[in-house]
């Protein structure tokens, strides 16, 4: 991967500084900040530019309002947590098109911060509008892309903006292309990559392009269920993802010549209807009511023998229900091995970063991405937009 430039020696003294962020975040039932890691990981560019005089713009989605106002999808409960943060009140512009928005970031003074409500609610947000990236553009004088998480989208905020404006890459961009870059230019070998959760289809290209580039592709969580199926395992009551055989039987065929050793289930924890207690089957043996909720205690041992001498591990997603702690062990279990074996572990994927710590085990890792989509597209050796628009360092 290419170097980006970066906020380095950037004169930004005085400057109206537009920064894209990912805060992206889960918000509580009351509308409440769930997880506020994304914005803490945006912390050092955003000291530094108020540490440097800069006056910062912030522009963010969150969800997927689909380019109408949704209240629902407001920015207030970040700008509410960021302003804790960074000791400092965050005030919020409405509509980055308004007389309003003009005036407020006119107004801002040196070490100041404005955040904009998020750009979803504008149409113009994800279809890359024009007209709506020059109105963003005109509220700042240089442009630093710090939203890992959404590079891999071509939008106004993200390809726009910078099109329009001198850029270059913050601090948290620039962490995670040189971390996952270790993935992606020769990666110390062996490398393991360990796939689970579920979204079957959105993840089948990686596993694709994994083949051959990974020396080991362990499968697990609802991910395995098609791979199994195909296989003809009996997975009783299961809900498997349909309508991907002819894909999962490609992915089998090219697995063969590509020198990748692809581990499945050999065995799953297994809820019944009626009983609190789950119990244990071999992937042929599952009871006809049977609903696979986590690898099983021989799967767990193989994925932890398939890891051991590796140097490079990917992580992306639980290999169960890890949310509910009967089906958490598979997970639990194998990621706690990475925290003993020695290796660059990396992790990534929206749940990735608390599940592993919600189960006390993101010690095994020595970096975990802020991006979901963005990281597994990265990994696949793919350009993203995002970035691909900066200029080179
Ligand atoms: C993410 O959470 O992966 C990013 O914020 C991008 O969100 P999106 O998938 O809705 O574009």
């Amino acid at each position: 991967m290419v170097a980006k430039r970066g906020l380095g020696s950037a004169p930004v003294r005085g400057r109206r500084v537009l920064v894209r962020v990912d805060f992206n975040v889960p918000l509580t039932p009351a509308g409440q900040v769930a997880d506020d890691r994304r914005i803490v990981e945006s912390l050092p560019t955003l000291n530094h530019l108020r540490a440097a005089g800069a006056r910062t713009i912030l522009l963010s989605h969150l969800g997927r309002p689909n380019g109408r106002h949704d209240p629902r999808f407001t920015l207030r409960p970040v700008a509410h947590r960021l302003s804790a943060l960074l000791g400092q009140p965050v005030p919020m512009a409405d509509d980055p098109g308004s007389v309003k928005a003009i005036e407020m970031t006119a107004r801002l003074e040196n070490g100041q911060f404005l955040l904009l409500e998020n750009l979803r609610f504008h149409p113009g947000e994800e279809a890359n509008d024009p007209t709506f990236a020059a109105q963003i553009a005109r509220l700042g004088e240089l442009f630093v892309e710090d939203a890992f998480g959404t590079v891999h989208r071509a939008h106004a905020s993200t390809v726009g903006v910078p099109q329009r404006l001198p850029s270059c890459a913050g601090l948290l961009v620039e962490r995670e292309v040189r971390e996952l870059s270790r993935l992606v230019d020769a990666p110390e070998r062996p490398y393991a990559v360990v796939v689970g959760g579920a979204k079957v289809a959105d993840k089948l290209p990686l596993l694709e392009s994994l083949l051959g580039r990974a020396d080991r592709l362990l499968i697990g969580g609802a991910l395995s269920f098609p791979f199994l199926a195909a296989r003809g395992a009996q997975l009783g009551g299961t809900a498997v993802e349909a309508g991907l055989e002819t894909e999962v039987a490609a992915f089998f065929a090219k697995a063969k010549d590509a020198g990748t050793d692809v581990v499945l289930p050999e065995d799953l924890t297994i809820e019944r209807p009626g009983t609190n207690e789950p119990s244990v089957h071999a992937i042929e043996a599952v009871p006809a009511d049977g609903l696979a909720r986590d690898i099983g205690p021989r799967t767990r041992a193989r994925f932890i023998e398939s890891l051991d001498g590796t140097r490079t591990v990917f992580w992306n997603g639980p290999l169960g229900l890890a949310e509910d702690p009967r089906f958490a062990e598979g997970t639990r279990a194998v990621l706690g091995h990475l925290a003993e074996i020695a290796g660059y572990h990396v992790g990534a994927g929206g749940d990735s970063a608390r599940v592993a710590q919600e189960l006390g085990v993101a010690n095994g890792f020595q970096f975990i991405s802020t991006g979901g989509g963005a990281a597994l597209e990265f990994v696949q050796g793919l350009e993203l937009p995002g970035l691909a628009v900066l200029p080179d360092a």
